[in-house]
C-alpha cells in the first residue's frame, strides 16, 4: 500500500507531493503491529509538556468548546509577544508555521513569479511556492564540509528577479543553522539591490521552527528589514505538533498585509488555551530541549560506533549520510521492517544518500540503535 499521493496542478508549473505514510499504512506495508511504528521522520518531540495535560484535564479553555476561540487570539498573540520580544501588532497566528508559509505564498507570490530556495531545505517552500503558480528556483547550499550554508552571493543574485527568498535556519534537513552574520550580509545586499533598482526589496521568509534548540533568533532584524517574515512554531521545542499552532513575525505593516489572508479561526480554543499556557511558562519548553540534546548526542555516538557518518545538529533530528543511495535506501527498508521510519530523499534529491532521522525518547532510539547494529552486523534487522 503506498501514501496517498496528492496532486497540484498550477498554470505554470504543475507539482506532485505525498504526504507521508500513515502509521497504519507503515503497518500494513511491512507487516509490523501498528502499536510499535516510531515515527523518526516527523521531526516532533517524544512527548509534550507536562502542563498540557493538567490544562486539558481541567477544562478551561479560552472559550466553551461549542464556540470559536476570538478571531484575534488575543492570549495567544500576548503570550507569543511577550515570549518573542515582540509587539502584539507585529504577530500572525496560523495553524502551525505551515500555514503562516502558505500565508506568505497567497500575498506575495502571484501566479508567474519566482521563489528563492537554497536547496535542501524544508519541502514545503517548493509546494507553497508551485500550489501558487510560482515557479522555484533552487540556489545549491555549500558542502556538508561548509555546513551546507546558504551561497549568499547567489541567493542574492537569484533574489533580484523573484517576489520571495526562503530561508530556513537551523535549515531542514541539514540540521544546521547559517553562518553568524550570512543572513544579515543577505539582507543587506538585497537592500542595495532594491534601492539600485527602485523598487521593494524581495521578502525574506526566515523560518525559525527549530530555534529555541539554539536559543538564538534574528527577529530583531525586522527594525532594520521590513521585507523580513520569522516563522516560529509550537510544534518542535515545545512538543505540541498535534495542537497547529504558529506564528509569523513582521513589522506591523507586513502583519497588517497578512492578516486578511489567514481564516479566522484555524486555530482551536483547545490548542489557543495550551500554547498561551505553554508559552507563558519559561520552564515548558526547556525540560524537552535538554532531554533532546542528551539524546540526540548519544544517538550521534552510538550511531558513529557502527561505523554510520552522522552530522553535526544544533536540532532535534541528526542527518546520516549513508554514502549511497542504493544503501540509504537497504537500511531504510531495514528500519521499516522493525517499524522506525526514517525520513527519506527521493531519487536525484541532493541527499538522496541521506536519511534524516528525529531524535526519540530514549527507549524508541534504544530501538533505532539496535535495529542499525542489525543491519551492520549484515544480521537480518
Ligand atoms: C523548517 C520547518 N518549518 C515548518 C515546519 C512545520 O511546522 P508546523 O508544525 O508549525 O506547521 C516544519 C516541520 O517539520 C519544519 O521542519
Amino acid at each position: 500500500m503506498s501514501p496517498t499521493p496528492v496532486t497540484f496542478t498550477s498554470p505554470t508549473s504543475p507539482a506532485s507531493y505525498s504526504w507521508e505514510a500513515t502509521d497504519e499504512e507503515v503497518s500494513a506495508r511491512y507487516g509490523v503491529p501498528v502499536e510499535r511504528v516510531v515515527r523518526f521522520d516527523l521531526n516532533t518531540s517524544p512527548a509534550p509538556p507536562d502542563l498540557a495535560a493538567r490544562v486539558l484535564a481541567e477544562g478551561r479553555f479560552e472559550t466553551p468548546l461549542s464556540e470559536y476561540a476570538p478571531s484575534d487570539y488575543r492570549r495567544l498573540v500576548a503570550a507569543a509577544a511577550a515570549r518573542y520580544g515582540v509587539g502584539t501588532d507585529e504577530i500572525i497566528v496560523g495553524a502551525g508555521a505551515d500555514e503562516i508559509l502558505d500565508i506568505v505564498g497567497k500575498v506575495y507570490l502571484p501566479p508567474g513569479s519566482a521563489a528563492v530556495v537554497p536547496t535542501p531545505s524544508y519541502a514545503m517552500y517548493r509546494v507553497i511556492t508551485e500550489q501558487r503558480g510560482a515557479t522555484v528556483d533552487a540556489v545549491p547550499r555549500l558542502s556538508a564540509a561548509e555546513g551546507y550554508a546558504i551561497d549568499v552571493p547567489a541567493v542574492r543574485a537569484a533574489a533580484r528577479t523573484a517576489a520571495v527568498v526562503w530561508l530556513c535556519s537551523p535549515n531542514n534537513p541539514t540540521a544546521l543553522p547559517e553562518p553568524d552574520g550570512a543572513i544579515e550580509t543577505l539582507l543587506g545586499g538585497l537592500a542595495e539591490d532594491a534601492a539600485s533598482d527602485g523598487r521593494e526589496p524581495t521578502i525574506v521568509v526566515l523560518d525559525e521552527a527549530y530555534a529555541e534548540f539554539v536559543d538564538r533568533s534574528l527577529v530583531g532584524l525586522r527594525d532594520s528589514h521590513a521585507n523580513l517574515i520569522v516563522a516560529r512554531t509550537a510544534s518542535k521545542a515545545y512538543g505540541l505538533a498535534g495542537l497547529r499552532v504558529g506564528f509569523g513575525i513582521a513589522r506591523p505593516e507586513v502583519i497588517a498585509r497578512l492578516n486578511p489572508f489567514r481564516p479566522p479561526g484555524s486555530v482551536s480554543t483547545v490548542s489557543v488555551t495550551v500554547v498561551t499556557e505553554a508559552l507563558l511558562d519559561p520552564t515548558a519548553a526547556a525540560a524537552n530541549i535538554a532531554r533532546v540534546v542528551a539524546e540526540r548526542e548519544r544517538l550521534r555516538t552510538e550511531l558513529s560506533a557502527l561505523g554510520w557518518s552522522v552530522g553535526p545538529s544544533v536540532t532535534n533530528f541528526v542527518l546520516a549520510d549513508l554514502g549511497s543511495v542504493h544503501r540509504a535506501a537497504a537500511v531504510a527498508d531495514g528500519l521499516l521492517r522493525n517499524g522506525l521510519v526514517p525520513r527519506t530523499f527521493p531519487a536525484g534529491h541532493p541527499l538522496a544518500d541521506h536519511l534524516r532521522l528525529t531524535v526519540r525518547a530514549p527507549e524508541e532510539n534504544d530501538r533505532l540503535i539496535e535495529a542499525a547494529r542489525g543491519l551492520a552486523d549484515g544480521a537480518p534487522a
